[in-house]
């Protein structure tokens, strides 16, 4: 099984940024940790950050080809993006979305999220271990399939 996790803009920046939201670990370390948890199982998973909308919608379209699934933290453009959107719609792979914070506890304009209506499903309000949840689903439900 061969899944993508892929990050938005600013989580790059995760272990200083805002930490009281995000926590301290950096999205390195959460990289490590998802790698650890799949690790016995042989899942192969690549691992991708950009804060570039358009280098989003590459990835989106070329681990189409080569993944089962996707697990996508977009970040800001959770809420602005038709075009990651329009992507994810296009390739009709299977997406869990996730979040490291509960988007429906903080600011009006993060309540709406583009994608939720056309993933699997979706994690968020538990850090890092939204990344391990939803990884971990994405996989459940791939098996099922
Ligand atoms: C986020 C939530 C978004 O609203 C925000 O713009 C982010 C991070 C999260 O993981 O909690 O950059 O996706």
């Amino acid at each position: 099984m061969r899944i993508a996790v892929l990050n938005g803009p600013n989580l790059n920046l995760l272990g200083t940024r805002e930490p009281e939201v995000y926590g301290t670990e950096t999205l390195a370390q959460i990289e490590e940790l998802v790698r650890a948890t799949h690790q016995a199982a042989g899942v192969s998973i690549d691992w991708f950050q950009s804060n570039h909308e358009g280098a989003l919608v590459d990835a989106v379209q070329s681990f189409a080809d080569s993944a089962d699934g996707l697990v996508i933290n977009a970040a800001a453009l959770t809420h602005t993006s038709v075009a990651l959107r329009d992507a994810l719609l296009s390739v009709g792979i299977p997406f869990v979305e996730v979040h490291l914070s509960n988007i429906f506890a903080r600011e009006e304009f993060r309540h709406k999220s583009l994608l939720s209506d056309i993933a699997t499903g979706l994690v968020c309000g538990f850090g890092s271990q939204s990344y391990v949840l939803g990884t971990s689903a994405l996989l459940s439900h791939l098996k099922a399939k």
